[in-house]
């Protein structure tokens, strides 16, 4: 007897979620793989974090709901606090939806490509996960979504890994066509045109999760936000890890809340790097669909990312690329400032020049 007998069949199973490449504290590169905001944390709540960090919070246990998060949640997004789930960033989020509502044997379902810890969060429930494909355009594919039976659906949106936003009107009537729980994952929806807010009011079955990791450059203090019907609120309080957002991340929470408008230049800088990032890139001869979020998705010209992501990470530059087949011939690379972005264009000449 051993490891690989104790061990639940699904977890032995599965080879786990596997993060973009994080380099080591110091290491100088150019980190354009996993979406972080390249713009600084505002100094509101940069100094609302150091204050929370003396002694006399630390010693004690932090509020085990985030209460005073949910307040000012409730208060800048124009919801009611028991609306309101706060998550140790917001993949804790996803594993509170799975744990509520998958269990071995359900089925999870999403319009794929998409972020894949949704696929490793239903293996360890037992479940099973269904991908379909999206429609043309980046529509939703009702029918097939139904007919997979869903006991929980996923829609990333912004999608990742190619950044965009499918039709708000569709997502409504998938939430009407459903007998089930639909996900809106809104990582990347501070630098779209429009989001899903406005429809919790009118389908109790949509959940909304946010973060604080991309627009609001606090990937590192761990944040992200679930919106959605108070049952369903008070039905994943219930599987939450009892303290599980910390003092420090709760101070910089409220903070960052309380001051939505010390992000908005931040968010627009983004918006508009993002812009001439995807013509740079055209004019250069990369496939770059429209984004709604911080990152491109770049078809590279000889339509094989693997030797330009390894290029350029001789260069010092990281950027994503998954091998998948359908994603191994482009790049997905994070919307950094503009000098960051200037190195990457001049990295992507050189490469091209051989
Ligand atoms: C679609 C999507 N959802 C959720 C997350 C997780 O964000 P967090 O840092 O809040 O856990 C990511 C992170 O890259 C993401 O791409």
């Amino acid at each position: 007897m051993g490891v690989a007998d104790w061990v639940r069949p699904e977890i032995g199973a599965m080879a786990g979620y596997q993060p973009g490449e994080q380099p080591a504290p110091g290491e100088r590169v150019i980190k354009l793989n996993t979406n972080e905001n390249p713009h600084p944390v505002p100094a509101e709540v940069l100094g609302a974090i150091r204050e929370a960090a003396a002694a006399e919070t630390l010693r004690r246990y932090p509020s085990p709901d985030a209460g005073a998060v949910r307040e000012s949640a409730a208060r800048a997004y124009g919801l009611a606090p028991d609306q309101v789930v706060v998550g140790n960033g917001s993949d804790d989020l996803l594993t509170m939806l799975l744990r509520t509502f998958v269990g071995p044997g359900a089925h999870v379902v999403a319009p794929a490509p998409t972020y894949s810890l949704y696929d490793t969060l239903t293996r360890i429930q037992g479940g099973t996960y269904r991908e379909v494909p999206w429609g043309v355009g980046g529509s939703l594919l009702t029918r097939a979504i139904t007919d997979a039976d869903p006991a929980l659906v996923f829609l990333t949106r912004p999608n990742a890994p190619f950044g965009f936003a499918c039709d708000l009107g569709q997502v409504a009537a998938l939430c009407r066509a459903v007998d089930a729980p639909v996900v809106l994952d809104e990582a990347y929806a501070d630098f779209a045109d429009d989001n899903g807010l406005g429809l919790l009011a009118e389908h109790p079955n949509l959940i909304v999760t946010r973060t604080f990791s991309k627009g609001f450059s606090l990937a590192g203090l761990r944040l992200g936000l679930g919106f959605a019907h108070p049952e369903v609120a008070e039905q994943l309080h219930k599987v939450r890890d009892s303290y599980n957002v910390d003092a420090l991340a709760q101070a910089g929470a409220k903070a960052a809340l309380d001051h939505l408008d010390a992000f908005r230049p931040n968010i627009e800088a983004v918006r508009q790097e993002r812009a001439r990032l995807t013509q740079a890139l055209r004019q250069r001869g990369f496939g770059v669909a429209d984004s709604q979020a911080n990152f491109v998705f770049a078809r590279v010209p000889d339509g094989d990312g693997a030797p330009w992501y390894r290029a350029l990470k001789e260069r010092g530059i990281l950027v994503r690329h998954f091998p998948a087949e359908e994603l191994a011939e482009g790049l997905r690379i994070s919307v950094g400032t503009a000098e960051e972005n200037d190195t990457l264009l001049t990295a992507l000449d050189a490469i091209a020049e051989g």
